[in-house]
């Protein structure tokens, strides 16, 4: 059998990876700026991550969860308070895109409407209303087209308060920082003027911190810039440091009934302490104020860049724009510099999204390997 053919891949076959650094099966180390799509969050192999998954898996690793697991009670009194979340409940699934969709459903569930306000260059999933949401119709196949979403523009109130006046829709989705897409945000007035138009027309808004969270942004979320409650936050990513999981916070003020939401896999035994793992490595190591501090540097160092015309996202969630297409450079920078970074649907963006313990000497060697490769 062959795989089914869908990534166009680079000829790098990493075989171990530390911290920053992944190397391949020709003993060559990368320098990893983009963490696999933005999930390394606490660095290749932390120690500490590894002793609790090797200690978790010697006990037991997965049960259904038709029993008691008390691993999932302690990981959200751990997110509630790392978080600062605490008046929100916790569904644990596997991945970004689940995650979203239980989202919505729940949102739907909730208003017993149906409609969602999704925005432009919005990328939630590849899931049925993940992907319907998501701004994007070559993966969008005609059983996804039959959700009702309307896009509208990141920032135009106008056509935001029309849309929701409708008076159909149940959920607003919207990423603090658009990963995909190529690292627009909402303004802090246009997220609050969402914010309070939802309240106001009983609709959910749910934050999508899939890529946005657990201390990429330089807060624990990316919403927590602009003074929000949303009443669901979806999280995966960095949330497992590699290890698939997935989850929804869910405001206290929306009810749980049983049957209402379920899965096989989420929520298993390793899923939590690999979380629970990187949330305690996050805690000890003071990670969210290294992603805001090294952010911070990032920027300083990339506005000695000519060639960059402006660094957009915040913390350690970045993107370079420059004057010409990056797919080259990109190219460029793993076969020749033997560096890691990422595209995005905008094709001039660079995206940045290190583990979240790098150092300033780190950040000084890309840019260092930057600038050779764009001689
Ligand atoms: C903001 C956002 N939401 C959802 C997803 C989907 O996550 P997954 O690939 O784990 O399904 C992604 C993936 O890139 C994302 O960036």
């Amino acid at each position: 059998m062959n795989l089914f053919d869908v990534y166009p891949l680079y000829d790098v076959t990493p075989v171990s990876a530390r911290g920053i650094v992944v190397t391949d099966d020709k003993d060559q180390d990368f320098l990893d700026f983009y963490g696999g799509h933005a999930v390394i969050s606490i660095g290749h192999s932390h120690p500490h991550y590894v002793k609790r998954l090797k200690d978790q898996l010697d006990r037991i690793g997965f049960y259904s969860n038709a029993v008691q697991n008390p691993l999932q009670k302690e990981l959200a009194t751990k997110l509630g308070t790392s978080s600062g979340c605490e008046n929100y409940n916790l569904f644990l699934c596997n991945s970004g895109a689940e995650a979203n969709e239980n989202a919505l459903k729940m949102a739907s569930f909730h208003t017993a409407k149906k409609k969602v306000i999704a925005f432009k260059n919005g990328f939630h999933g590849r899931t049925s209303a993940a992907v319907a949401a998501t701004d994007n119709p070559q993966i969008n196949a005609p059983l996804n087209q039959q959700q009702e979403v309307a896009f509208l523009s990141l920032n135009d109130s106008e056509h935001f308060k029309v849309e929701i006046e409708k008076g159909d829709v149940c959920a607003v989705i919207l990423e603090a920082i658009q990963g995909v897409g190529g690292l627009d945000e909402p303004t802090t007035k246009f997220y609050q003027e969402v914010a309070n138009l939802c309240k106001q027309n009983g609709v959910l808004l749910i934050a999508d911190e899939v890529q946005s969270g657990f201390g990429r942004s330089g807060k624990f979320f990316g919403f927590q810039h602009h003074d929000i409650q949303p009443d669901i936050i979806s999280v995966a990513k960095g949330m497992g440091n590699g290890f698939p999981v997935g989850g929804i916070l869910i405001h206290e003020d929306i009810k749980a009934s049983y049957g209402l939401l379920g899965t096989t896999f989420g929520g298993n035994h390793l899923a939590c302490v690999a979380t629970l793992a990187v949330l305690e490595v996050m805690e000890k190591e003071n990670l969210i104020a290294n992603a805001q501090h090294l952010g911070d540097y990032f920027q300083h160092k990339a506005s000695e860049i000519p060639q960059v015309l402006k660094v957009k996202g915040r913390g350690l969630m970045l993107g370079l724009e420059f004057n010409f297409e990056v797919a080259e450079l990109r190219k460029k920078l793993i076969h020749d510099h033997f560096v890691f970074t990422g595209g995005a649907k905008d094709k001039y963006v660079l995206r940045i999204l290190p583990a979240l313990n790098i150092t300033t000497e780190d950040v000084d060697q890309f840019f260092e390997l930057l600038k050779r490769a764009l001689i």
